[in-house]
């Protein structure tokens, strides 16, 4: 585990929930918003009143973590809540099954701390196959898979038929998450809540929209996830990534005066996506 244990200095005192509740930010495609979707959900999380526990697996980008170091440079500056943030790192041993003990004993050792001190947990995974990502995936309560409107990104999922869209089976990312949750079932009963949700959504290609919609309705049922309306396409989403700071962290004072008309309908959509998370606790949402 590296040493970058921030402890937070203001964390929201809110009672625990009844077991913390992980979750967790995964799909094997890059750039689809993984790390949008996390600082938003820590975001909206915190400003729920929520405690929140932050891990970052994806030991080669760091996005979460950067924006994390950002976040940070605000504290005893600005009234802001903060997440304790841990970023993992690679096992070093050049022997594989020792590597990955060493990654699985960081990953336990993390997540309990994290778990045992907070009631949210928010994962982070490289949008690429990992060991830590498996780890991260085994232990989600909520998984959620952003992705953009596009065949590329359905092609995640399932295979299509080339020629008719429909699905000719499942990906191996969607296998891999089949058997997180059937070895979560088998080890304490638990469930994933496997949530795909659309990113970077926009009106323009209403005709695209429609189709990958078809096909993502077809998967819903064979896969077992639910899908829920995530971000639209905005630039507010990702300018303040340098700040640390998301739309949802301006005082009244900054909102007032630096809010347009996107800057409401992102702050909307947002709650939304907290809210169809149906998350313990929350809008009456789960079973804490
Ligand atoms: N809703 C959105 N509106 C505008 N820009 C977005 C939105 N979501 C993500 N982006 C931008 O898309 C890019 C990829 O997003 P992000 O880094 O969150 O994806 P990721 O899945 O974490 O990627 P990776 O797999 O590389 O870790 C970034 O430049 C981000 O600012
Ligand atoms: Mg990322």
């Amino acid at each position: 585990m590296s040493d970058s244990i921030n402890q937070s200095s203001s964390i929201a005192p809110s009672a625990p929930n009844v077991a913390p509740h992980v979750i967790v930010l995964g799909n094997e495609k890059g750039g689809a918003g993984k790390t949008t979707v996390a600082m938003h959900v820590v975001a909206a999380l915190l400003e729920a009143g929520k405690s929140v526990g932050t891990l970052d697996l994806d030991v080669r980008q760091r996005s979460f973590s950067r924006y994390m170091a950002n976040r940070q440079m605000w504290v005893g500056r600005r009234d802001m809540q903060m997440p304790e943030h841990i970023a993992l790192e690679a096992g070093t041993d050049n022997r594989l099954d020792v590597r990955q003990q060493e990654e699985s004993d960081s990953f336990v050792r993390a997540l309990g701390h994290l778990r045992a001190n907070h009631d949210f947990v928010v994962i982070d995974c490289p949008g690429s196959d990992s060991y830590l990502s498996r780890l991260g995936h085994a232990s989600a309560d909520t998984l959620i898979t952003p992705m953009n409107e596009s065949f590329v990104d359905v092609d995640l999922l399932a295979t299509l038929d080339p020629n008719t869209l429909e699905v000719a089976g499942p990906s191996i990312y969607a296998e891999m998450v089949w058997s997180c949750r059937q070895a979560r079932v088998q080890a304490n009963g638990a469930a994933i809540d496997w949530v795909v949700l659309r990113n970077r959504t926009s009106h323009i290609h209403a005709k695209n929209r429609k189709r990958v919609e078809t096909t993502l309705d077809a998967l819903a049922s064979r896969l077992a996830f639910r899908q829920i309306e995530g971000l639209s396409e905005r630039v507010v989403f990702r300018e303040m990534f340098p700040a640390g700071l998301t739309l949802l962290d301006l005082t009244s004072e900054e909102a007032n005066a630096s809010l347009t008309m996107s800057h409401v309908a992102a702050r909307a959509e947002v709650k939304a996506l907290l809210s169809a998370l149906n998350l313990p606790g929350l809008f009456g949402g789960g079973d804490a």
